[in-house]
Formats: C-alpha cells, sequence, structure tokens
C-alpha cells in the first residue's frame, strides 16, 4: 500500500505537534522514524490510524492517492492499514480469540471454516511462541508487556494488513522475544511483498531485523533528516542534538 502524508500539521491541547509534515511511503517500502520523548511519533501513528480528537490544522493522508482523512478508524483498518499500539489495552470478558475473530469479521476475512481459522491461529501463536491458552483468556488481560506486544503481532498475522504501524514494538520484548516476533513479521513480508511498514523505535535492534529502506528524524513537528540505516546508528552513538552532518 502506498500511503502519503501530505503538509500535514496537528495540533494537540493548543500545542502544535506535527508542522507541516510530509511523508511518502511506497508500496513495499520499509521507513523507521526515531525522535525524541514526546516529539509526535505515537500521535502520528494514531492520527494514520484515525483517532478522533486530534484537531487537524492542515494537509491530508492519502492512501493509493485517495484522502482518507474522512474514514473512520474500523474503515482504515478495513483498507489494511494496521497500528501495532506502544501501550496495547486490556479487555476484561472479552477473550482473545473472540476479539481477533470480530477483528477478521469487520474486516470481511473468512476463511472456510471456522476449523480452518482455528488452525491458522494455533500456527501464528505456535510460530510467535506464545502460550496456548492465550487465545483463551480475557484480551491482554494479566499478560506481561512482551505477551501483550506477541498478541498484537498474533492479529497482525491473522488480519493480514497492508500497511503496518509498529509504534515501539521492541519496548517490552526481551531479545529472543524480539527475534521470535520480528523474524514472524519478516516471513509475512517475504508473502506480502507490497505490504509498507512503519517502524517507530528508539534503537536500532530491530531495525537489524527489519531492515528499513529509509530512517528518519521526527523533531520539533517535522522531518529534520532523512538517511538509511546508518543514520539509526549515528543517532545511537550521539543522540538528538547533533547536526546531523555526517553522510551527506
Ligand atoms: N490527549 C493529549 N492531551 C494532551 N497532550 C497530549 C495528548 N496526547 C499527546 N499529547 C502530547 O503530545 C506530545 C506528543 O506525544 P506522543 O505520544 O506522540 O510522543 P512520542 O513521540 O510518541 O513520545 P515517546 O517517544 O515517549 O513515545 C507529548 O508532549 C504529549 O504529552
Ligand atoms: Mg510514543
Amino acid at each position: 500500500m502506498q500511503l502519503e502524508i501530505q503538509n500535514l500539521s496537528v495540533l494537540v491541547d493548543n500545542k502544535k505537534i506535527l508542522d507541516n509534515l510530509n511523508l511518502k511511503i511506497n508500496k513495499g517500502e520499509i521507513h523507521a522514524i526515531m525522535g525524541p520523548n514526546g516529539v509526535g511519533k505515537s500521535t502520528l501513528s494514531k492520527i494514520i490510524m484515525g483517532y478522533p480528537n486530534y484537531n487537524i490544522e492542515s494537509g491530508d493522508i492519502l492512501v493509493n492517492s485517495n484522502s482518507i482523512l474522512k474514514l473512520e478508524i474500523n474503515e482504515r483498518s478495513k483498507l489494511g492499514i494496521f497500528l501495532v499500539y506502544q501501550n496495547p489495552i486490556s479487555i476484561e470478558g472479552v477473550l482473545n480469540r473472540e476479539l481477533i475473530k470480530a477483528s477478521l469479521d469487520a474486516n470481511d476475512i473468512s476463511y472456510k471454516s471456522f476449523y480452518e481459522y482455528v488452525l491458522e491461529l494455533d500456527k501464528n501463536i505456535q510460530k510467535l511462541d506464545m502460550q496456548k491458552d492465550m487465545a483463551h483468556r480475557s484480551f491482554n488481560v494479566g499478560f506481561s508487556g512482551g505477551e501483550k506486544k506477541k498478541n498484537e503481532i498474533l492479529q497482525l498475522l491473522m488480519l493480514k494488513p497492508k500497511f503496518i504501524i509498529l509504534d515501539e514494538l521492541d519496548s517490552g520484548l526481551d531479545v529472543d522475544s524480539l527475534k521470535v516476533v520480528c523474524d514472524a513479521i519478516n516471513d509475512y513480508l517475504k508473502e506480502n511483498p507490497t505490504t509498507s511498514v512503519l517502524i517507530i523505535t528508539h534503537y536500532t535492534r530491530i531495525l537489524e531485523y527489519i531492515k528499513p529502506n529509509y530512517v528518519h528524524v521526527l523533531k520539533d513537528g517535522n522531518i529534520i533528516k532523512s538517511g538509511d540505516y546508518n543514520l539509526a546508528k549515528l543517532i545511537e552513538k550521539d543522540g538528538y542534538n547533533q547536526s546531523f552532518s555526517v553522510g551527506e
């Protein structure tokens, strides 16, 4: 899926968080956004997903050249946009497998039979090295931080999105779990090469597994520098208070 952000300006609590932001992610491309805490990375991911309550002052978001600004979250999900939350919520009383099935139904994704659906769910639970009973527990209730992140990727594998936003997937996952989860995402991308990815992260480790075509630095409401993986390494070494002149 191609996604293009055009001249996007957003106010949160009367403060300008995004200021005339432009970003184009073509089909099959992987982009990473890094930036200091509180700069607006999660805000951007929620705006792409269609969260209400954000004051979009100007600009547009296009999917395959059509504006999606007027679409609700569920309609954007149906188009194939999927957000892995930085802090996934829990829902007491709604079983994990029920929620996943409801999401599939809402997106018109059907399996030949309920049995086929259960097989696919079990296969992905195994692939992510999750405990088998997790499908039958209340959604994320009592899950550890890492288990919640794996559960996000379980939903991803079932929903088969075309545009994936990973908002700090790497926070909360231990070294082995991060590898398991990234391997699963890479396998998915190999099978679905036109799917695009936006990775929000503070660290290079996830980018060693899921290799970005471009790395961007978000600061003061805008992308102040773009580059490749080496830019991420530079940030890890020297932080954000540098001139970013190296390499160009
Ligand atoms: N509902 C809200 N009300 C008030 N301020 C908000 C709200 N949502 C976000 N903000 C503010 O907007 C700014 C951007 O927040 P955001 O969560 O997008 O940052 P971030 O770049 O994802 O940071 P981090 O790296 O810590 O995850 C922060 O200063 C935050 O406090
Ligand atoms: Mg954030």
